[in-house]
């Protein structure tokens, strides 16, 4: 059994990255600047979104922080949007989500220029990549794809079993491990909370991917022996005997899962971190205009 490990994985990324902003800055070129807008106090969101900011500083990337309070209204956000839309210096930019339950999320990803879109949200950036078009690829999807790239882990025919359908995570890996690529040619099943018999699903996989949030979901009986195993959960669960009361947890149950597994990713240390630096190669492309020249 190998841990994938997504710290020392991204850590090698943001090297190469960091060589690549240090030769721009060296040839007198603009710097990399990647914009995110936090809205509210949700401690996750913070959470993340101070990740983004200080892997931007790692690199040497510029990056600025757009911080307002959960009573912003639709409007104002998206005059904040459209600002971030227009700034020449602001090479691609994120919106956290969630959003306050008053605003409408569809809105404000549909206002992002599809051009600066470096979480790969808009619909323009999702339909080029199902389309298998130059594209900017959501940062969790493009960490997988990373990952088993780099581990030298054969997709080719592979049947990968995706558990959740979101937007952000399931349909965009799904989609991108069946095309014919590099990293791809997977046969793919899609499972989600209305697939029947979902352990008899997981069991077919020679790669499975947990993307549902509910902590230690898949149990090892639900995996054969030699699988693949990606686990996108990031999940805080009471423990008292930690120092801030919670504990982080994927969505399979790492315990009875690794042993049967013959690589697997670890929470926390395995996908989340690459997310981060998914982000980062993104904003390299959004400022070499590499999707959009
Ligand atoms: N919320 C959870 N994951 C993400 C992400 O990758 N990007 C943004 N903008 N919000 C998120």
């Amino acid at each position: 059994m190998t841990i994938i490990d997504g710290k020392q994985l991204s850590e090698t990324i943001k090297l190469e990255i960091a060589q690549e902003v240090a030769a721009i800055k060296a040839a007198g070129g603009k710097i990399p600047h990647l914009a995110a807008v936090l809205v509210g106090e949700n401690p996750a969101s913070q959470a993340y979104v101070g990740s983004k900011v200080r892997s931007c500083e790692q690199v040497g990337f510029q990056s600025t922080l757009v911080k307002r309070d959960a009573s912003i209204s639709e409007q104002e956000l998206l005059s904040i949007v459209d600002e971030l839309n227009q700034d020449p210096s602001v090479d691609g930019f994120i919106v956290q989500l969630p959003l306050p339950g008053h605003i409408d999320e569809n809105k404000v990803i549909l206002a992002i220029d599809p051009r600066k879109d470096v979480d790969g949200f808009h619909p323009v950036n999702f339909g080029r990549m199902a389309q298998g078009m130059p594209s900017f690829v959501s940062a969790t999807p493009y960490g997988i794809l990373q990952m088993l790239e780099r581990y030298n882990i054969p997709t080719d025919g592979k049947h990968c079993v995706v558990v959740g359908r979101s937007n952000i995570v399931g349909t965009p890996i799904s989609i991108l491990l069946s095309r014919k690529a590099k990293v791809g040619n997977c046969t793919v099943t899609l499972t989600h909370s209305r697939t029947k018999d979902l352990p008899a699903e997981t069991r077919r996989a020679d790669i499975l991917i947990a993307a549902i949030g509910i902590p230690e979901f898949v149990k090892g009986d639900w995996v054969k022996e030699g699988v693949v195993v990606i686990d996108v959960g990031i999940n805080r669960i009471e423990d008292p005997a930690s120092k801030k009361g919670y504990r982080l947890v994927g969505d399979v149950d790492f315990e009875q899962v690794a042993p049967k597994s013959s690589y697997i990713t670890p929470v926390p240390g395995g996908v989340g971190l690459m997310t981060v630096t998914s982000l980062l190669m993104n904003t390299l492309k959004a400022a070499k205009k590499e999707i959009y020249p």
